[in-house]
């Protein structure tokens, strides 16, 4: 019998797809972002008076997209190396990343300002306007200047309100006077929000605004290239298995266009291999990552499936069979016609028409729980392909087979 240390030893030894996963983790920054240098460049281009003329100007940037679009990792990113390079000009300048979701308040946001300052705030109940009095003050007397994101922004105009938003935004509009010791970069998921100020605040954060997009599935790919090079062992992970988690998520092939989801997908499918003990990530562990990621789709699957017609059913079937045969993403409609009809010929069922074959493909097309796509580059000729994103394959052919034996028999 293996002793305890044994098993220890054996999944300590056990080889892994990954080289460095926490390189996936969502608080991991990216030295590169792929596709958002135009967003970049324009943050340089709003805050390069901080550097040439500092104290003149307090900048205020807003950057507005969907979730997952690379805001967050995109301001943190400009933070950081705009820091690095004010500091070789002999600027003084700190990056303050402050997640409004967490602190929603005036309070908790200027404690939490001068907390990643590293400003000594007296414990005695000071009110948040004090606070940041003394943070204004500091900031003088050491000369330093900051960058202040406030991501999330949403919450904080929901939780904190009007004067709270302009309270802290508009401090130099009331004293003129002062050195331009804080800009800000906001970021919102949308700019309905902002409605809720009164239009003086909101025409005032409007004013530079940055856009981003979803992601198209050719952007992703490049995404998950360059990240999946730093988490995973070379030659783990194959372009194809790449470029199949991109088209489930890219905004032009019928997702949301959103990078986390991509990467927890790619992670997800990473630790499936492992499980396993798997030396390869493969089409089918993506299925499973994918299911787990969205359950509905799964619950939803199962329940419609009850309810399709038999040879609908068997067309599924031969879909899954064909897929799990072939362990690429897609396979030709003609394939699993095939199949179908080696399904039909073992049960002792007359095959449908081809016709009827192809308006049941694109029922369950309709339906969610296949996805059909006419053939592009890599195929010959133009034919209709067939995929299933969720898995496992082997799980769902197994109920499946179980409906259509409970259908024959009761039918
Ligand atoms: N261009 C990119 N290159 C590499 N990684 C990216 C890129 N864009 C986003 N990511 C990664 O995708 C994940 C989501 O990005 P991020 O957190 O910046 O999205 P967001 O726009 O702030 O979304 P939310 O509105 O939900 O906060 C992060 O792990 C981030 O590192
Ligand atoms: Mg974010």
């Amino acid at each position: 019998m293996p002793t305890a240390r044994d098993i220890i030893e054996s999944v300590l030894e056990h080889p892994s797809v990954f080289k460095s996963r926490e390189k996936l983790y969502p608080e991991y920054v990216p030295a590169y972002l792929p596709h958002r240098e135009e967003q970049l460049k324009s943050l340089a281009t709003y805050f390069r008076p901080l550097l040439l003329e500092p104290g003149t100007i307090s900048q205020r940037v807003l950057l507005v997209g969907s979730i997952g679009t690379g805001k967050s990792a995109t301001a943190r990113r400009f933070g950081s190396d705009f820091k690095h390079l004010a500091r070789q000009r002999g600027i003084k300048l700190e990056y303050v990343h402050v997640n409004c979701h967490r602190d929603r308040t005036l309070y908790f946001v200027v404690q939490e300002i001068a907390r990643q300052l590293h400003i000594p705030i007296p414990p005695r109940g000071l009110s948040a306007q004090e606070m940041f009095q003394i943070i204004l003050k500091h900031l003088e007397n050491r000369n330093i200047y900051t960058i202040i994101t406030l991501d999330e922004f949403d919450y904080f105009i929901e939780v904190a309100g009007n004067d709270a938003v302009y309270f802290l935004v508009r401090t130099y509009d009331e004293h003129p006077e002062l050195t331009k010791r804080i800009s800000y970069i906001f970021i919102t998921r949308g700019l309905t929000s902002l409605s809720r100020l009164d239009s003086a605040t909101e025409s005032y954060l409007v004013r530079n605004v940055i856009h981003f997009k979803p992601y198209t599935s050719a952007e992703l790919f490049d995404i998950l290239k360059y990240r999946s090079s730093e988490a995973f062992y070379e030659g783990t992970i194959s372009d194809d298995v790449l470029n199949y988690i991109s088209e489930l998520v890219g905004v032009d092939t019928g997702g949301s266009g959103n990078a986390r989801l991509a990467l927890e997908i790619l992670m997800l499918a990473g630790t499936e291999a492992d499980n396993e003990g798997s030396p390869t990530v493969t089409i089918e562990h993506v299925r499973r990552a994918f299911a787990k990621t969205n359950p509905n789709l799964s619950i939803m699957i199962n329940d419609v499936i009850k309810h399709l017609p038999l040879h609908e059913l068997l067309i599924l079937l031969a879909a899954i069979r064909s897929l799990r045969h072939s362990s690429e993403a897609y396979v030709r409609i003609g394939e699993v016609e095939e199949e179908y009809q080696r399904i039909c010929e073992e049960i002792g069922e007359k095959p449908r028409r081809h016709t009827q074959v192809y308006e049941y493909v694109m029922d369950l097309k309709k339906r969610g729980i296949i996805d059909a796509r006419v053939s592009g580059k890599g195929y010959r000729g133009k034919s209709t392909l067939i995929g299933i994103s969720i898995g496992p394959l082997e799980l769902l052919e197994k109920h499946i087979t179980e409906i259509i034996e409970y259908k024959r028999e009761t039918e």
